[in-house]
């Protein structure tokens, strides 16, 4: 200011006419490298989380963040659609099976970040067996939460176990998303047919339809729903249930006990990216253990991938839980997704209810 104020006439001119060169270079350049300055952000983890993670990276970096939330199943199915003209630049969240099968279908771009060595082996081999075309960002385990006080209020035996949801006095009362628009739903779908076995598993899936009273198209809906008191029981990964317990609501989480499925929610650059330079900035900051540390002012409780990220005590304790070793090759492959999802569709989905 003090300088501003001294400046002679000449300089007041000079400085004006810098400053005008300066605006036209900035245009110039703006032209040039509007790209850098742009992202959009297709996410698929909680919409608040979606949020925070767009701000942030708007304050850290100044990039303008233009940001969507779908579902996985629905995510991929945009990325794939819109592969000969790609909107998007960067796919974030979401479980790791649909980001395979777009690494698989050559939908999303190799990329090798430099921050890779801060990340827990789960989540490198993630990305080694997509030949570097996806990474894991955080891991959580399926399961699913109910409503204590509408268990009680119907006088519901309380469920421990997957089959306990196949009891007939819990018709109507259980509700899950429909595996086609959600990874969380494919998951269970996934988990169901390592668990038990393909038709066993599919037997699974056809005595609990029968209990379903809504196939949601988000994955966390069914806890939510229960947690408003519309639903009693919602198969979800147990994080999604622990937020609604943690944010007051009358939940209880079960790690059902015949053991389970889990995911590695998982980050893609997507394919012919038109701004691929911030694509990069982003990717490499939501690896960071700043950026995965958002996660818990939006209680969200994942293991992350940064090895230094902070965890939180409400967070499902992994080491407890009985973990199904997940066929992620198989089950995020393109031709067994497909098929297990026709097969649902045709086999399960059509039943009477
Ligand atoms: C929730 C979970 C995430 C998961 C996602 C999948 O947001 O917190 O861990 O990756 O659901 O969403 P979807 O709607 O595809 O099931």
């Amino acid at each position: 200011m003090i300088v501003r104020l001294r400046m002679t006439e000449r300089g007041v001119m000079r400085k004006s006419i810098f400053s005008y060169l300066g605006v036209i270079a900035g245009l110039v350049l703006a032209t040039g490298t509007a790209q850098a300055d742009k992202l959009t952000y297709y996410c698929s983890a909680q919409e608040d989380w979606c949020q925070l993670m767009a701000r942030s990276f708007e304050e850290a970096t100044g990039i303008d963040v233009d940001m969507t939330r779908k579902s996985s199943g629905e995510t991929y199915a945009q990325v794939r659609a819109e592969a000969s003209n790609p909107k998007g630049d960067v796919w974030w969240g979401g479980t790791g099976d649909p980001h395979l099968q777009a690494a698989e279908e050559g939908l999303t771009e190799e990329y090798i970040s430099p921050m890779r060595d801060q990340l827990h082996g789960w989540a490198i081999a993630q990305a080694e067996s997509a030949g570097n075309r996806t990474i894991g960002i955080y891991s959580g385990a399926l399961g699913y939460g109910y409503n204590t006080e509408l268990v009680a209020a119907n006088n519901l035996p309380e469920p421990s176990c997957w089959k306990d949801l196949l009891k007939p006095e819990y018709k109507g009362h259980v509700q899950m998303a429909n595996p086609n628009s959600s990874g969380t739903a494919y998951t269970t779908l996934a988990s169901m047919v390592q668990l038990f076995g393909e038709d066993e598993g599919f037997e699974f899936m056809k005595s609990l339809h029968a209990n379903i009273n809504q196939y949601t198209k988000s994955g966390s809906a069914p806890i939510k729903a229960a947690g408003r008191g519309e639903n009693t029981i919602g198969i979800v990964f147990m994080h999604d249930a622990v937020k609604q317990a943690v944010n007051g609501f009358p939940i209880k989480v079960v790690a059902p006990c015949e053991g389970t499925g889990y995911e590695i929610g998982s980050m893609s650059i997507i394919k012919g990216a038109r701004n691929p330079e911030s694509a990069r900035k982003f990717y490499d900051w939501a690896l960071s253990a700043d950026a995965q540390n958002l996660a818990l002012q939006v209680n969200a409780f994942q293991v992350m991938s940064n090895i230094s990220a902070e965890a939180s005590p409400s967070a499902p304790d992994m080491s407890t839980i009985k973990l199904i070793d997940y066929d992620f090759r198989k089950y995020g492959s393109s031709a067994e997704r497909k098929r297990l999802l026709k097969k649902w569709d045709e086999e399960v989905s059509t039943l009477p209810q």
